[in-house]
């Protein structure tokens, strides 16, 4: 949440900082700012709403041309979303500029310090009283990198903080604890970011930051030390994807994109880890096959969209692995007290690997000894670090709010885990699996025919852009399918939407079913007959209290017909690996509905891509 970016170089910095903000965008779009070093002078600039507002206003009133400078997009946490709160923040001098991402928990016992002191604070933002703390840091003596050293020291919960001040104009310095800040670095000129997509189009070659560490960024070099001063290490790295994946490329929006993008996502997630005997190999989880044998238990945490890829994990991790599996949201899983030892396995899903919850819940399981593995989608980030072992998804760059090609990928990641597992254990034979991975390397071409028949999907949504609520059902895998597009549908239509377990329904939902409402229906394959029989008398027991059926069948299923009002066929796949068919036009149907209903499905309201507060 809040996108940041420095930079010091020898072109404008201006154009450097708006156009990586644009491509920050997707992290807080509820104010954006501005501060340029000019001629030994700060000059800032920030307006409330989206970065446009903040464009008007520099066309409008543009500021003196410099070669130091940074940006910030807001997503707001402490104070309204005004031109006030926004961000830069300066000091009561105007000499020193801060931006932030995180939330700084004491920072009223650090405001009332500071008025009690003298300072004058403008904002109602725990930010600002980090500029006024650098104020009196720089008076004490040293540099800012310093002064910001010592004030890392006095602040407590999540930050990533920049800074610049007018006493050193060839200097920017960040700082880093639990938020994201990876640095660029280009010949001449350096960078500063929540994201490499920010500095992408200037250079390839990035600097992981790690926890708790001060950076200083000059145009000829970078220096990297802990809150103590003491030289640190790092971890470079090139990106392996370049400008053009982080562009619209044609489409209106990046959540059209990277739904049509799924095939491809999935085929580079499967590539490299098939052997040519057909065998998996998932070296680099770093986690040896002694070691998996050793687990007894596997426990899942995530949030959101990775929640659900994680709930859809558990029938694959225990119908292959034959291991028991529990999935928690991140968010809970560390306020109860959770049953771990050194043989449980936690897997931690997450698309940013920067999601505080899903952080936190892995530093919970660490302390309790449990053995870690992430499954995530942005190298660099906080989380493969925090893990003893990665699956990188390679999904390429997600921009929109909504995660679509990411939660594909994290199936097949699953899938793969699962199946791995399955070989080191001998819970499967060996032919098995391999049958098993010829059908998932098949996927990328059945996710390619769904995507071609969704025309009558996209006018369905269009249909129903009025209505008030609409239903999702599903059994087994099919039911977090149905959680997942209901959370499509309420975050981007901000519609009423509710996914349910079919067979939950007469435990309480049904009462909800009236005239004419909308119950999208997801359909497991004909092979699992007891499965799929119940869900169809699920569909004939809505119909006949009125509900208008919207039916996800596999091909060739006759038998759903009679009872869908609209019936949208997909591939027949097993059914562990339906989901990857399944969800595709869910996610079609809410990214219509909700541009039929005018809103901006890459930024919707009150949302930002990754959730760095708890
Ligand atoms: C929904 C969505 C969110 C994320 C959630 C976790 O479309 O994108 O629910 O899935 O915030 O984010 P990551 O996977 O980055 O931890």
């Amino acid at each position: 949440m809040c996108g940041i970016v420095g930079y010091v170089g020898a072109r404008p910095a201006l154009d450097v900082v708006v156009e990586g903000l644009a491509r920050l965008e997707y992290r807080g779009y509820d104010s954006a700012g501005v501060a340029v070093l000019a001629d030994g002078e700060l000059a800032t600039a920030k307006r409330a709403g989206k970065l446009v507002n903040l464009r008007e206003a520099l066309a409008e009133e543009p500021p003196p041309a410099g070669t130091l400078g940074m940006g910030h997009t807001r997503w707001a946490t402490h104070g309204a979303p005004n031109d006030r709160n926004a961000h830069p923040h300066l000091d009561c001098s105007g000499r020193v500029a801060v931006i932030h991402n995180g939330i700084i928990e004491n920072f009223a016992a650090l405001r009332s310090e500071l008025e009690e002191g003298g300072h004058k604070l403008n904002s109602d933002t725990d930010t600002e009283a980090v500029a006024h703390l650098l104020e009196d840091e720089l008076k004490r003596g040293g540099d800012l990198a310093a002064a910001m050293r010592r004030v890392c020291g006095r602040l407590e919960g999540a930050f990533t903080l920049v800074a610049v001040h007018t006493g050193d104009p060839d200097l920017v310095v960040g700082a880093r604890r639990n938020s994201p800040l990876v640095v660029g670095v280009g010949d001449g000129e350096n960078f500063l970011a929540s994201d490499v997509a920010a500095f992408i189009a200037h250079t390839r070659d990035a600097i992981e930051l790690g926890q708790d560490q001060v950076v200083e960024l000059r145009r000829d070099g970078v220096t990297v030390t802990d809150f103590d001063g003491r030289p640190a290490e790092v971890k470079e790295y090139h990106v392996d994807w370049d400008v053009s994946a982080a562009e619209k490329g044609g489409y209106d929006y990046f959540m059209l994109k990277e739904i049509a993008e799924q095939p491809r996502a999935v085929a580079d997630t499967l590539l490299g880890r098939i052997g040519a005997d057909g065998r998996l190999s998932l070296d680099e989880m770093r986690i040896t096959d002694q070691e998996l044998r050793e687990v007894d238990k596997i426990i899942i945490v995530a949030c959101g969209t990775s929640y659900h890829a994680g709930l859809i994990a558990k029938y694959a991790i225990e119908h292959w692995a034959g291991l028991p599996c529990e999935v928690e949201l991140a968010s809970e899983f560390r306020y109860r007290d959770p049953i771990l030892s050194r043989s449980t396995l936690v897997i931690a899903i997450s698309q940013s690997g920067e999601t505080m919850d899903a952080l936190m819940a892995v530093r919970h399981a660490r302390q309790q000894h449990a053995k870690l593995l992430g499954i995530c989608n942005v190298n660099g980030s906080t989380l493969p670090r925090e893990c003893d072992g990665v699956l990188y998804t390679h999904a390429g760059p997600e921009i929109a709010v909504a995660s679509t090609k990411a939660f594909l990928t994290q199936l097949v990641a699953v899938y793969l885990i699962a199946l791995y597992i399955a070989q080191v254990r001998g819970t499967k034979w060996g032919d098995e699996v391999f049958a098993m991975i010829q059908l998932l390397e098949r996927m990328p071409e059945k996710v390619d025919k769904v995507l071609e028949t969704m025309e009558p999907v996209r006018e369905l949504a269009r249909s129903l852009a009025n209505e008030r609520s609409v239903l999702f059902l599903g059994r087994h895998v099919g039911f977090p399918v149905a959680l997942e597009g209901a959370l499509k549908l309420k975050e981007l239509a901000y519609m009423h939407a509710e996914g349910f377990a079919a067979g939950e329904l007469k435990h309480g939902p049904i009462a909800l079913i009236e005239e004419g409402l909308p119950v999208i229906v997801v359909v497991p394959p004909r092979a699992r007959d007891v499965l799929h029989d119940k869900i169809v008398s699920n569909i004939q027991e809505i119909r006949a209290r009125g509900a208008r059926t919207i039916v996800i069948a596999e091909e060739g299923d006759e038998s759903v017909a009679p009872y869908a009002d609209t019936l949208i066929s997909v591939p027949a796949v097993p059914t562990l690996l339906q989901p990857l068919v399944t969800t595709v036009p869910l996610q079609v149907f809410a990214c219509e509905l909700a541009t039929a209903k005018g809103h901006d499905v890459d930024q919707p309201r009150n949302l930002a891509k990754s959730v760095t507060v708890e």
